[in-house]
This record gives C-alpha cells, sequence and structure tokens, in this order.
C-alpha cells in the first residue's frame, strides 16, 4: 500500500525523496524555487526536469518568463520584494519543497540586502507554512555563521543571510540551509567537499546546483547546515558521508 503522497496527491510506496534518488526519476514531484532566472536556479531546474520533476519559477521579470518554458519550469512573475507571503503562498502551492536561490546580486546596495536576501528568503519560508509546502532549502553563504559587525555591505549582506537562516532554523519545515563558498561559473567537475563546519572555499555554481539536486532527493537531509565547495568527492558520496550518522530512511 502506497505510504507517502506528493502535495498534488501522486502516491508512493517509498518516501518521495527516497524514490527519486534510488529510480533518478519521480514524475509528480514540484519543487518551487524563487530567483528561478538566476544562474544556479537555472542549472538546477535543468536538472529537476531531467528527472520529471515539475519546477515552478518564480522571477520578478516577465521578460525572463520564455527562458524558463524554453527549460521545462513553469514561470511565475513574482517579485519577493512586492508580493504578500499570500500572494507567493498561491504561487507555490501544491509544492513538495521551495528552494531560495533569489539574491540581491552583486551590483546592488545594502537596502536590497534586506529587502531581497533576509525578508524574501524569510517570506518565502512564511509562505511555505501557509502553503503547506512541506520542504524549504535555502542557498546562504559562508559567514552568516558569524556575520561581522561592520556597516559594509558584504557585512549587511551577510548578516541578511544570518538572520534569514535564523527563521528558517526556528521554523517547523524540513529545512536545509546551504552555505557555499565564492561562487564561480568555471564548469562544474561534480567533485565536492561537504561539511557541517564552516570552511572557506570556491565552488562552480554547476556544483551547487548539483548538491542541491542531491539534498532534494535525501530526507536525511532535514535540519541541516551544509557548507559546500569544490573538493574530491562526488556529489553522492561526499552527501553519504556527511549523513552518515543520520539513521536511514525508509
Ligand atoms: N556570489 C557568490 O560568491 C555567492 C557566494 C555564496 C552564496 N551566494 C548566494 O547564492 C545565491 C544564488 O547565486 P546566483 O549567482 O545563482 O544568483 P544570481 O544569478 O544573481 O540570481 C539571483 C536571482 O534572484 C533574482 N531576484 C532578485 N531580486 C528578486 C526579487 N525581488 N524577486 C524575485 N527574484 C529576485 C534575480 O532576478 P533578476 O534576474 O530579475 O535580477 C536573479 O535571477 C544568492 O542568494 C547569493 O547571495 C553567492
Amino acid at each position: 500500500m502506497p505510504r507517502y503522497s506528493s502535495q498534488r496527491g501522486e502516491k508512493y510506496a517509498l518516501h518521495p525523496r527516497v524514490q527519486l534518488r534510488r529510480t533518478g526519476r519521480l514524475v509528480g514531484m514540484q519543487v518551487a524555487i524563487a530567483g528561478a532566472h538566476g544562474k544556479i536556479a537555472m542549472r538546477l531546474t535543468r536538472r529537476l526536469v531531467a528527472r520529471g520533476v515539475a519546477v515552478v519559477g518564480l522571477i520578478r521579470d516577465p521578460a525572463h518568463q520564455e527562458d524558463l518554458r524554453a527549460i521545462g519550469a513553469g514561470p511565475v512573475v513574482c517579485d519577493l520584494e512586492r508580493a504578500s507571503a499570500v500572494e507567493i503562498a498561491a504561487a507555490i502551492e501544491g509544492s513538495d519543497a521551495a528552494v531560495f536561490a533569489a539574491g540581491a546580486g552583486p551590483g546592488s546596495g545594502p537596502e536590497r540586502k534586506l529587502t531581497v536576501d533576509r525578508d524574501g528568503a524569510i517570506k518565502l519560508l512564511a509562505a511555505c507554512a501557509s502553503a503547506d509546502v512541506p520542504g524549504y532549502l535555502v542557498i546562504s553563504s559562508i559567514g552568516a555563521e558569524n556575520p561581522p559587525d561592520r556597516d559594509d555591505v558584504f557585512s549587511v549582506y551577510l548578516r541578511a543571510k544570518a538572520e534569514a537562516d535564523a527563521a528558517v532554523e526556528a521554523s517547523d519545515r524540513d529545512w536545509t540551509i546551504v552555505r557555499p563558498g565564492r561562487l564561480t561559473d568555471d564548469p562544474g567537475r561534480g567533485r565536492v567537499r561537504l561539511d557541517a563546519e564552516p570552511y572557506h572555499g570556491e565552488v562552480p555554481r554547476d556544483d551547487v546546483a548539483a548538491v542541491l539536486d542531491a539534498l532534494l532527493a535525501e530526507p536525511r537531509a532535514s535540519r541541516l547546515i551544509v557548507y559546500v565547495n569544490a573538493g574530491e568527492q562526488s556529489v553522492e558520496e561526499a552527501l553519504q558521508a556527511l549523513l552518515s550518522d543520520r539513521p536511514p530512511a525508509r
């Protein structure tokens, strides 16, 4: 007898994340990605769509809709700074997980670090709770574990990430906080280091997307903070080593 169902009602004998990992595909699962036209988000979308997962992509610029459709996602115009949590909840309803992949970006000032990286992530979290979306993955950053108490934009950014992460940790969602080092556009090597303790490094966006993809197929990743950089292990090896002290999911 099927014991599990997706938020959209499909029935599974195994936990959907276990089924996704074991079979590599899961038709019926839906993931909402905020900041869906971003570099990591587009890479993650391609991976999820290839596995049969439906992707709802939240974007702020209607001109980006075609790019999302072209890679198989369903675009929804939803500006995280302007939309209410209720409007965001309507956009992500029926999803099994939401991913915060948005960011104010390198050219932005301190104000948008707060309105996007902090408040956007917290609003998406509130929307998950009210739309009954169980999973929440947030792309945070190395440094958010101990943000500097200064006024420069990077310090404000790290405090914004830290405050959002604190809200996520305090939530009752099935959350995972991912803290990469410096992101690059180098081609992914599929070789990473995953650690529960902070450490600095750099990592191709391709490989961060691969880690997010693997985390979405891993029920043991719930309530986990993970630091990600380029390393020597495959994503699967690194993830299994990181989670080895957690009981296996059935
Ligand atoms: N750069 C680094 O070295 C580094 C290191 C660690 C962590 N991170 C974090 O990693 C995450 C993803 O990075 P990335 O390089 O993939 O990001 P990215 O390419 O800059 O994409 C961010 C996306 O967020 C969207 N966005 C901005 N404001 C929004 C709003 N109000 N509503 C909805 N979407 C909005 C942007 O939309 P538009 O296209 O319309 O602007 C953009 O598509 C970010 O959170 C970043 O802070 C970065």
